[in-house]
Protein backbone atom coordinates (compact mmCIF):
# COMPACT_ATOMS: atom_id res chain seq x y z
CA UNK A 1 0.00 0.00 0.00
CA UNK A 2 1.20 3.43 -0.83
CA UNK A 3 0.97 6.32 1.21
CA UNK A 4 -0.25 8.65 -1.45
CA UNK A 5 -0.71 11.74 1.22
CA UNK A 6 3.30 11.56 1.61
CA UNK A 7 3.69 12.36 -2.03
CA UNK A 8 1.10 15.15 -1.93
CA UNK A 9 4.68 17.83 -1.11
CA UNK A 10 5.78 16.99 -5.02
CA UNK A 11 2.51 18.28 -6.26
CA UNK A 12 4.22 21.79 -7.38
CA UNK A 13 4.34 23.44 -11.07
CA UNK A 14 6.16 22.01 -13.43
CA UNK A 15 6.79 21.49 -17.34
CA UNK A 16 5.94 18.53 -19.41
CA UNK A 17 8.54 18.47 -21.13
CA UNK A 18 7.53 17.75 -24.20
CA UNK A 19 10.80 19.27 -25.33
CA UNK A 20 13.69 20.49 -23.67
CA UNK A 21 14.56 24.11 -23.00
CA UNK A 22 10.27 24.84 -22.62
CA UNK A 23 8.84 26.86 -25.21
CA UNK A 24 8.76 29.29 -22.37
CA UNK A 25 12.72 29.86 -23.28
CA UNK A 26 11.73 30.16 -27.25
CA UNK A 27 12.09 33.80 -28.19
CA UNK A 28 12.36 35.97 -31.20
CA UNK A 29 15.96 36.28 -31.66
CA UNK A 30 14.96 33.40 -33.85
CA UNK A 31 13.43 34.09 -37.00
CA UNK A 32 12.10 33.18 -40.53
CA UNK A 33 16.32 33.31 -41.93
CA UNK A 34 17.21 31.68 -38.73
CA UNK A 35 14.88 28.98 -39.57
CA UNK A 36 15.49 28.79 -43.18
CA UNK A 37 19.13 28.52 -42.55
CA UNK A 38 18.68 25.59 -40.15
CA UNK A 39 16.97 23.79 -43.10
CA UNK A 40 19.19 23.85 -45.40
CA UNK A 41 21.65 22.87 -43.02
CA UNK A 42 19.82 19.17 -42.38
CA UNK A 43 21.71 16.35 -43.12
CA UNK A 44 20.30 14.34 -46.07
CA UNK A 45 20.17 10.93 -43.98
CA UNK A 46 17.63 11.76 -41.40
CA UNK A 47 14.41 11.48 -42.19
CA UNK A 48 11.26 13.90 -41.92
CA UNK A 49 8.57 13.95 -39.39
CA UNK A 50 5.50 16.32 -40.46
CA UNK A 51 3.37 18.12 -38.26
CA UNK A 52 0.25 20.17 -39.39
CA UNK A 53 -1.91 21.71 -37.21
CA UNK A 54 -5.26 22.03 -37.83
CA UNK A 55 -6.76 24.47 -35.34
CA UNK A 56 -10.72 25.14 -35.86
CA UNK A 57 -13.06 23.27 -33.48
CA UNK A 58 -16.64 24.17 -32.99
CA UNK A 59 -17.06 25.07 -29.34
CA UNK A 60 -14.82 25.21 -26.35
CA UNK A 61 -14.19 21.95 -23.99
CA UNK A 62 -13.59 23.82 -20.75
CA UNK A 63 -10.51 21.93 -19.92
CA UNK A 64 -8.55 22.30 -23.83
CA UNK A 65 -5.44 23.37 -23.50
CA UNK A 66 -4.68 22.75 -26.85
CA UNK A 67 -3.98 25.82 -29.86
CA UNK A 68 -7.52 26.32 -31.27
CA UNK A 69 -9.56 29.05 -32.99
CA UNK A 70 -13.05 28.51 -31.87
CA UNK A 71 -15.62 29.08 -35.09
CA UNK A 72 -18.73 27.63 -36.80
CA UNK A 73 -17.72 29.32 -40.20
CA UNK A 74 -17.26 27.51 -43.24
CA UNK A 75 -15.02 30.04 -44.81
CA UNK A 76 -11.87 30.29 -42.76
CA UNK A 77 -11.25 26.63 -43.10
CA UNK A 78 -11.32 27.11 -47.11
CA UNK A 79 -8.86 30.05 -46.37
CA UNK A 80 -6.59 27.81 -44.56
CA UNK A 81 -6.42 25.28 -46.49
CA UNK A 82 -5.14 28.19 -48.94
CA UNK A 83 -2.53 29.22 -46.37
CA UNK A 84 -1.05 25.96 -45.62
CA UNK A 85 -0.37 25.47 -48.92
CA UNK A 86 1.77 28.53 -49.15
CA UNK A 87 3.47 27.50 -46.28
CA UNK A 88 4.14 24.15 -48.07
CA UNK A 89 5.75 26.16 -51.05
CA UNK A 90 7.59 28.51 -48.86
CA UNK A 91 9.31 25.33 -46.97
CA UNK A 92 10.17 23.06 -49.90
CA UNK A 93 12.54 25.36 -51.31
CA UNK A 94 14.72 24.94 -48.82
CA UNK A 95 13.93 21.60 -47.92
CA UNK A 96 15.06 18.36 -49.60
CA UNK A 97 12.41 16.65 -50.10
CA UNK A 98 13.69 13.82 -51.53
CA UNK A 99 14.38 12.64 -47.65
CA UNK A 100 12.04 9.89 -46.65
CA UNK A 101 8.77 10.57 -44.72
CA UNK A 102 8.67 8.61 -41.89
CA UNK A 103 5.36 10.29 -40.09
CA UNK A 104 2.81 12.32 -41.01
CA UNK A 105 0.18 13.34 -38.22
CA UNK A 106 -2.57 15.92 -38.40
CA UNK A 107 -2.98 17.26 -35.13
CA UNK A 108 -5.92 20.00 -33.74
CA UNK A 109 -8.21 21.49 -32.74
CA UNK A 110 -10.60 19.06 -34.28
CA UNK A 111 -8.64 18.12 -38.02
CA UNK A 112 -12.46 16.49 -38.91
CA UNK A 113 -13.81 19.69 -38.77
CA UNK A 114 -12.73 19.77 -41.97
CA UNK A 115 -14.97 17.93 -44.52
CA UNK A 116 -14.07 14.91 -46.46
CA UNK A 117 -13.29 17.24 -49.82
CA UNK A 118 -11.05 19.79 -47.68
CA UNK A 119 -9.32 16.29 -45.62
CA UNK A 120 -8.49 15.29 -49.09
CA UNK A 121 -7.42 18.42 -51.03
CA UNK A 122 -5.05 18.86 -47.78
CA UNK A 123 -3.57 15.11 -48.11
CA UNK A 124 -3.27 15.76 -52.12
CA UNK A 125 -1.20 18.95 -51.70
CA UNK A 126 0.97 17.08 -48.99
CA UNK A 127 1.84 14.38 -51.25
CA UNK A 128 2.34 16.54 -54.27
CA UNK A 129 5.44 17.54 -52.62
CA UNK A 130 6.67 14.75 -50.87
CA UNK A 131 6.54 11.70 -52.77
CA UNK A 132 8.96 9.50 -50.40
CA UNK A 133 6.99 8.03 -48.02
CA UNK A 134 8.44 5.04 -45.70
CA UNK A 135 6.91 1.62 -46.67
CA UNK A 136 5.91 1.49 -42.49
CA UNK A 137 5.55 5.08 -42.43
CA UNK A 138 2.93 6.13 -39.60
CA UNK A 139 0.20 8.34 -40.69
CA UNK A 140 -1.98 9.44 -37.86
CA UNK A 141 -4.91 11.62 -37.16
CA UNK A 142 -6.70 12.93 -34.28
CA UNK A 143 -10.44 12.86 -33.97
CA UNK A 144 -13.29 14.24 -32.34
CA UNK A 145 -15.75 11.83 -32.58
CA UNK A 146 -18.59 14.38 -32.09
CA UNK A 147 -17.30 15.41 -35.65
CA UNK A 148 -15.75 12.22 -37.72
CA UNK A 149 -17.93 10.66 -41.00
CA UNK A 150 -17.29 7.47 -42.60
CA UNK A 151 -16.55 9.47 -46.10
CA UNK A 152 -13.68 11.25 -43.93
CA UNK A 153 -12.60 7.75 -42.34
CA UNK A 154 -12.72 7.05 -46.29
CA UNK A 155 -10.32 9.92 -47.27
CA UNK A 156 -8.34 8.95 -44.90
CA UNK A 157 -8.22 5.90 -45.51
CA UNK A 158 -7.04 6.33 -49.02
CA UNK A 159 -4.50 8.70 -48.00
CA UNK A 160 -2.76 6.14 -46.12
CA UNK A 161 -3.68 6.63 -43.07
CA UNK A 162 -2.87 3.87 -39.96
CA UNK A 163 -3.26 5.61 -37.15
CA UNK A 164 -6.15 7.34 -35.13
CA UNK A 165 -6.37 8.77 -32.14
CA UNK A 166 -9.87 9.61 -30.46
CA UNK A 167 -10.43 12.44 -28.16
CA UNK A 168 -12.80 10.79 -25.29
CA UNK A 169 -11.66 12.57 -21.49
CA UNK A 170 -14.30 10.83 -19.32
CA UNK A 171 -17.37 8.60 -19.73
CA UNK A 172 -19.43 10.17 -16.79
CA UNK A 173 -22.06 12.61 -16.93
CA UNK A 174 -21.55 14.94 -14.46
CA UNK A 175 -18.14 15.22 -15.55
CA UNK A 176 -18.89 15.78 -19.34
CA UNK A 177 -21.36 18.41 -18.12
CA UNK A 178 -18.35 20.30 -16.83
CA UNK A 179 -16.05 20.37 -19.25
CA UNK A 180 -18.50 21.11 -21.83
CA UNK A 181 -18.36 17.98 -23.54
CA UNK A 182 -21.33 15.76 -24.05
CA UNK A 183 -19.98 12.53 -25.57
CA UNK A 184 -22.26 9.62 -24.92
CA UNK A 185 -20.08 6.49 -24.90
CA UNK A 186 -21.88 4.87 -27.83
CA UNK A 187 -21.10 8.06 -30.32
CA UNK A 188 -17.45 6.78 -29.35
CA UNK A 189 -18.03 3.40 -30.05
CA UNK A 190 -19.62 4.08 -33.46
CA UNK A 191 -16.60 6.60 -34.20
CA UNK A 192 -13.85 3.64 -33.55
CA UNK A 193 -16.22 0.71 -35.40
CA UNK A 194 -16.08 3.07 -38.65
CA UNK A 195 -12.16 2.88 -38.10
CA UNK A 196 -11.61 -0.34 -37.60
CA UNK A 197 -14.30 -1.27 -40.34
CA UNK A 198 -11.52 1.28 -42.55
CA UNK A 199 -8.95 -0.90 -41.38
CA UNK A 200 -7.04 1.14 -39.21
CA UNK A 201 -4.04 -0.35 -37.83
CA UNK A 202 -3.87 1.14 -34.62
CA UNK A 203 -6.19 2.89 -32.60
CA UNK A 204 -5.85 5.28 -29.47
CA UNK A 205 -7.76 6.61 -27.17
CA UNK A 206 -7.22 9.72 -25.06
CA UNK A 207 -8.42 10.22 -21.58
CA UNK A 208 -8.00 12.81 -19.02
CA UNK A 209 -7.94 12.30 -14.76
CA UNK A 210 -7.87 15.61 -12.40
CA UNK A 211 -10.82 16.74 -14.25
CA UNK A 212 -13.89 18.29 -12.20
CA UNK A 213 -16.08 16.50 -10.47
CA UNK A 214 -13.89 13.05 -10.92
CA UNK A 215 -13.17 10.56 -7.97
CA UNK A 216 -11.58 7.15 -7.36
CA UNK A 217 -15.08 5.71 -8.53
CA UNK A 218 -16.32 7.66 -11.53
CA UNK A 219 -12.82 7.43 -13.31
CA UNK A 220 -12.59 3.59 -12.28
CA UNK A 221 -16.19 3.42 -14.43
CA UNK A 222 -14.58 5.36 -17.22
CA UNK A 223 -11.53 3.24 -17.21
CA UNK A 224 -14.08 0.15 -17.21
CA UNK A 225 -15.61 1.47 -20.33
CA UNK A 226 -12.67 2.45 -22.45
CA UNK A 227 -11.28 -0.88 -21.95
CA UNK A 228 -14.45 -2.22 -24.34
CA UNK A 229 -13.38 -0.12 -27.06
CA UNK A 230 -10.30 -2.37 -27.14
CA UNK A 231 -7.77 0.06 -28.29
CA UNK A 232 -4.71 -0.21 -29.34
CA UNK A 233 -3.08 2.51 -26.87
CA UNK A 234 -4.56 4.73 -24.35
CA UNK A 235 -3.71 8.01 -23.26
CA UNK A 236 -4.22 9.10 -19.68
CA UNK A 237 -3.32 12.60 -19.49
CA UNK A 238 -2.81 14.45 -16.10
CA UNK A 239 -5.36 17.67 -16.81
CA UNK A 240 -2.83 20.38 -17.18
CA UNK A 241 -4.90 22.97 -15.24
CA UNK A 242 -3.22 26.72 -16.56
CA UNK A 243 -6.30 29.14 -16.32
CA UNK A 244 -3.54 32.54 -16.41
CA UNK A 245 -3.61 31.02 -20.12
CA UNK A 246 -6.30 29.50 -21.15
CA UNK A 247 -9.46 31.57 -20.65
CA UNK A 248 -12.06 28.83 -21.30
CA UNK A 249 -10.21 26.74 -17.86
CA UNK A 250 -11.67 29.99 -15.73
CA UNK A 251 -15.24 28.32 -16.28
CA UNK A 252 -13.56 25.38 -14.33
CA UNK A 253 -14.78 25.65 -10.05
CA UNK A 254 -11.76 24.58 -9.24
CA UNK A 255 -12.93 23.28 -5.87
CA UNK A 256 -14.59 20.61 -7.46
CA UNK A 257 -10.97 19.11 -8.68
CA UNK A 258 -10.00 16.11 -7.07
CA UNK A 259 -6.99 16.72 -4.57
CA UNK A 260 -3.84 15.78 -5.45
CA UNK A 261 -3.75 12.43 -3.67
CA UNK A 262 -6.94 11.32 -5.03
CA UNK A 263 -5.30 12.06 -8.55
CA UNK A 264 -1.88 9.52 -7.29
CA UNK A 265 -4.48 7.05 -5.98
CA UNK A 266 -6.49 7.37 -9.71
CA UNK A 267 -3.25 7.48 -11.65
CA UNK A 268 -1.60 4.63 -9.70
CA UNK A 269 -5.14 2.48 -10.12
CA UNK A 270 -5.52 3.20 -13.53
CA UNK A 271 -1.46 1.89 -14.17
CA UNK A 272 -2.76 -1.55 -12.28
CA UNK A 273 -5.99 -1.49 -14.35
CA UNK A 274 -4.24 -1.57 -17.57
CA UNK A 275 -1.34 -3.78 -16.68
CA UNK A 276 -3.97 -6.59 -15.14
CA UNK A 277 -5.58 -6.18 -18.97
CA UNK A 278 -2.27 -7.18 -20.69
CA UNK A 279 -1.18 -2.90 -21.51
CA UNK A 280 2.55 -1.93 -20.75
CA UNK A 281 2.86 1.07 -19.10
CA UNK A 282 4.35 3.41 -21.55
CA UNK A 283 6.17 6.71 -20.16
CA UNK A 284 4.40 8.86 -17.82
CA UNK A 285 1.22 8.77 -19.54
CA UNK A 286 0.92 5.96 -22.17
CA UNK A 287 -0.31 2.10 -22.63
CA UNK A 288 0.04 -0.08 -24.99
CA UNK A 289 -0.63 -3.84 -25.84
CA UNK A 290 2.41 -6.09 -25.92
CA UNK A 291 2.79 -6.27 -29.78
CA UNK A 292 2.34 -1.93 -30.15
CA UNK A 293 5.40 -1.04 -31.61
CA UNK A 294 5.88 1.23 -28.39
CA UNK A 295 6.67 -1.98 -26.31
CA UNK A 296 8.79 -2.98 -28.21
CA UNK A 297 10.89 0.07 -28.04
CA UNK A 298 10.89 0.55 -24.48
CA UNK A 299 12.48 -2.92 -24.26
CA UNK A 300 14.79 -1.41 -26.41
CA UNK A 301 15.54 1.60 -25.03
CA UNK A 302 14.60 3.67 -27.90
CA UNK A 303 11.78 5.53 -26.75
CA UNK A 304 11.50 9.28 -27.56
CA UNK A 305 9.79 12.05 -26.50
CA UNK A 306 9.06 15.31 -28.63
CA UNK A 307 6.39 17.34 -29.09
CA UNK A 308 4.13 14.91 -30.06
CA UNK A 309 4.21 12.75 -26.93
CA UNK A 310 5.79 9.47 -27.14
CA UNK A 311 7.06 7.73 -30.66
CA UNK A 312 9.81 4.85 -31.31
CA UNK A 313 10.92 7.59 -34.21
CA UNK A 314 13.87 9.28 -32.75
CA UNK A 315 16.38 11.09 -35.44
CA UNK A 316 14.03 12.42 -37.75
CA UNK A 317 13.44 16.24 -38.21
CA UNK A 318 10.62 17.49 -36.99
CA UNK A 319 8.82 19.82 -39.77
CA UNK A 320 5.45 21.81 -38.03
CA UNK A 321 3.28 23.46 -40.65
CA UNK A 322 0.42 25.72 -39.57
CA UNK A 323 -0.73 27.79 -36.91
CA UNK A 324 1.09 27.93 -33.48
CA UNK A 325 3.16 24.41 -35.27
CA UNK A 326 6.44 23.29 -33.48
CA UNK A 327 9.64 22.25 -35.36
CA UNK A 328 12.59 20.26 -33.96
CA UNK A 329 15.80 19.86 -35.43
CA UNK A 330 19.12 18.63 -34.56
CA UNK A 331 19.94 21.27 -32.35
CA UNK A 332 16.83 23.80 -32.60
CA UNK A 333 13.16 24.41 -31.80
CA UNK A 334 11.12 26.57 -33.92
CA UNK A 335 7.61 28.09 -33.63
CA UNK A 336 5.19 29.28 -35.79
CA UNK A 337 2.54 31.91 -35.23
CA UNK A 338 0.02 31.97 -32.76
CA UNK A 339 -2.13 34.80 -34.16
CA UNK A 340 -3.63 34.33 -37.62
CA UNK A 341 -3.72 37.59 -38.43
CA UNK A 342 0.41 37.45 -38.14
CA UNK A 343 0.42 33.66 -39.35
CA UNK A 344 -1.30 35.13 -42.94
CA UNK A 345 0.28 38.60 -42.85
CA UNK A 346 4.13 36.38 -42.70
CA UNK A 347 2.80 34.15 -45.98
CA UNK A 348 1.52 37.19 -47.34
CA UNK A 349 5.30 38.53 -47.44
CA UNK A 350 6.60 35.46 -48.73
CA UNK A 351 8.40 34.55 -45.82
CA UNK A 352 7.89 31.41 -43.33
CA UNK A 353 5.54 31.85 -40.78
CA UNK A 354 7.78 31.52 -37.60
CA UNK A 355 7.46 33.49 -34.17
CA UNK A 356 10.01 32.06 -32.51
CA UNK A 357 11.98 29.46 -31.10
CA UNK A 358 15.52 28.57 -29.80
CA UNK A 359 18.89 27.41 -30.83
CA UNK A 360 20.20 24.38 -28.51
CA UNK A 361 23.49 24.69 -26.46
CA UNK A 362 25.77 21.86 -25.88
CA UNK A 363 24.53 22.22 -21.94
CA UNK A 364 20.94 22.65 -23.30
CA UNK A 365 21.36 19.50 -25.13
CA UNK A 366 22.86 17.34 -22.36
CA UNK A 367 20.25 17.79 -20.19
CA UNK A 368 17.36 16.99 -23.23
CA UNK A 369 19.07 14.09 -23.44
CA UNK A 370 18.66 13.14 -19.69
CA UNK A 371 15.38 14.55 -19.12
CA UNK A 372 14.10 12.71 -22.36
CA UNK A 373 15.43 9.56 -20.99
CA UNK A 374 14.07 9.72 -17.84
CA UNK A 375 10.87 10.53 -18.91
CA UNK A 376 10.91 8.11 -21.70
CA UNK A 377 12.20 4.95 -20.41
CA UNK A 378 12.80 5.64 -16.58
CA UNK A 379 16.18 5.11 -16.46
CA UNK A 380 19.48 6.70 -17.46
CA UNK A 381 22.60 5.10 -18.29
CA UNK A 382 25.42 6.66 -16.77
CA UNK A 383 28.43 5.54 -18.54
CA UNK A 384 26.28 6.14 -22.00
CA UNK A 385 25.80 9.77 -21.22
CA UNK A 386 29.11 10.31 -20.01
CA UNK A 387 30.82 8.66 -23.34
CA UNK A 388 28.03 10.43 -25.42
CA UNK A 389 29.19 13.85 -24.57
CA UNK A 390 32.35 13.56 -23.23
CA UNK A 391 31.39 14.38 -19.41
CA UNK A 392 31.78 13.16 -16.21
CA UNK A 393 28.21 12.45 -14.78
CA UNK A 394 28.81 13.04 -10.76
CA UNK A 395 30.55 16.19 -11.69
CA UNK A 396 28.25 18.04 -14.32
CA UNK A 397 25.05 17.24 -12.65
CA UNK A 398 26.39 17.19 -8.96
CA UNK A 399 23.71 19.98 -8.03
CA UNK A 400 20.59 17.34 -9.56
CA UNK A 401 22.66 13.97 -7.82
CA UNK A 402 22.27 16.03 -4.44
CA UNK A 403 18.43 17.44 -4.85
CA UNK A 404 17.43 13.58 -6.43
CA UNK A 405 18.99 12.44 -2.67
CA UNK A 406 15.50 13.24 -1.15
CA UNK A 407 13.96 11.06 -3.75
CA UNK A 408 15.92 8.00 -3.07
CA UNK A 409 15.42 8.04 0.65
CA UNK A 410 11.86 7.69 -0.70
CA UNK A 411 12.58 4.68 -2.61
CA UNK A 412 11.43 6.87 -5.17
CA UNK A 413 14.53 6.39 -7.43
CA UNK A 414 18.08 4.43 -7.11
CA UNK A 415 21.15 5.71 -7.85
CA UNK A 416 24.37 4.01 -8.77
CA UNK A 417 28.01 4.64 -10.65
CA UNK A 418 26.35 2.96 -13.25
CA UNK A 419 22.68 4.36 -13.43
CA UNK A 420 19.67 6.45 -12.33
CA UNK A 421 17.01 4.33 -11.95
CA UNK A 422 13.35 5.18 -11.39
CA UNK A 423 10.98 2.86 -9.01
CA UNK A 424 7.38 1.60 -10.10
CA UNK A 425 6.45 4.40 -7.50
CA UNK A 426 8.89 7.26 -8.49
CA UNK A 427 7.25 6.95 -12.53
CA UNK A 428 4.14 8.81 -10.93
CA UNK A 429 6.38 11.49 -9.86
CA UNK A 430 8.48 11.67 -13.33
CA UNK A 431 8.28 15.62 -13.83
CA UNK A 432 9.46 16.31 -10.43
CA UNK A 433 12.83 13.88 -10.96
CA UNK A 434 13.13 15.51 -14.49
CA UNK A 435 12.86 19.03 -12.90
CA UNK A 436 16.21 18.20 -11.09
CA UNK A 437 18.05 18.33 -14.35
CA UNK A 438 16.27 21.61 -15.67
CA UNK A 439 19.14 24.48 -15.43
CA UNK A 440 16.10 27.29 -16.58
CA UNK A 441 13.67 25.91 -13.74
CA UNK A 442 15.93 27.15 -10.74
CA UNK A 443 16.22 30.11 -12.20
CA UNK A 444 12.76 30.95 -11.36
CA UNK A 445 11.59 31.55 -7.88
CA UNK A 446 9.34 28.28 -6.83
CA UNK A 447 6.39 30.96 -6.54
CA UNK A 448 6.93 32.23 -10.03
CA UNK A 449 6.46 28.91 -11.57
CA UNK A 450 3.96 29.63 -14.57
CA UNK A 451 3.27 25.88 -14.95
CA UNK A 452 0.64 23.11 -14.35
CA UNK A 453 1.09 21.65 -11.09
CA UNK A 454 2.98 17.83 -11.50
CA UNK A 455 0.20 15.86 -9.38
C1 LIG B 1 -6.35 18.17 -29.99
S1 LIG B 1 -7.12 17.18 -28.80
C2 LIG B 1 -7.69 15.72 -29.63
C3 LIG B 1 -8.57 15.83 -30.86
C4 LIG B 1 -9.94 16.44 -30.73
N1 LIG B 1 -9.86 17.86 -30.70
C5 LIG B 1 -10.70 15.95 -29.53
O1 LIG B 1 -10.72 16.66 -28.54
O2 LIG B 1 -11.27 14.86 -29.63
C6 LIG B 1 -5.74 16.50 -28.02
C7 LIG B 1 -5.87 15.86 -26.67
O3 LIG B 1 -5.18 16.62 -25.71
C8 LIG B 1 -5.68 16.33 -24.42
N2 LIG B 1 -5.78 17.59 -23.67
C9 LIG B 1 -6.31 18.75 -24.09
N3 LIG B 1 -6.25 19.68 -23.12
C10 LIG B 1 -5.62 19.10 -22.07
C11 LIG B 1 -5.24 19.56 -20.77
N4 LIG B 1 -5.48 20.81 -20.37
N5 LIG B 1 -4.62 18.69 -19.95
C12 LIG B 1 -4.36 17.42 -20.35
N6 LIG B 1 -4.69 16.95 -21.56
C13 LIG B 1 -5.31 17.77 -22.42
C14 LIG B 1 -7.03 15.69 -24.59
O4 LIG B 1 -6.99 14.37 -24.10
C15 LIG B 1 -7.26 15.73 -26.09
O5 LIG B 1 -7.90 14.57 -26.55
S1 LIG C 1 -10.30 19.07 -26.57
FE1 LIG C 1 -10.34 18.84 -28.77
S2 LIG C 1 -12.46 19.35 -29.36
FE2 LIG C 1 -12.19 20.09 -27.30
S3 LIG C 1 -11.62 22.24 -27.60
FE3 LIG C 1 -9.72 21.05 -27.37
S4 LIG C 1 -9.10 20.59 -29.42
FE4 LIG C 1 -11.25 21.23 -29.52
Amino acid sequence: MIDFNKFTKYSKPGPRYTSYPTALEFDESFDADTYVAELEKQKRERPLSLYFHLPFCRSACYFCGCNVVYTSKEEKKERYLGYLEKELDLLVKHLDVSREVIQLHFGGGTPTFFDAKQLERLIRMIRARFSRFAPDAELSCEIDPRFFTESQMEVLKEGGFNRISFGVQDFDPRVQQAIHRIQPFDMTKRAIDVAREAGVESVNVDLIYGLPYQTFETFKKTLQLARELDADRYAVFNYAHVPWMKKTMRKIDETTLPKPETKLEILKYTIDFFENHGYKMIGMDHFAKPEDELFKAIEKGELHRNFQGYTTKGGADLIGVGLTSIGEGEDYYVQNHKEMRDYEAALEAGRLPVQRGIKLTEDDKIRNYVIMELMSNFKLDIPRTEKRFGINFAKYFSEALEELQTFQDEELLQISVDAITVSPTGTLLIRNIAMAFDAYLKKIPENKRRFSKTV
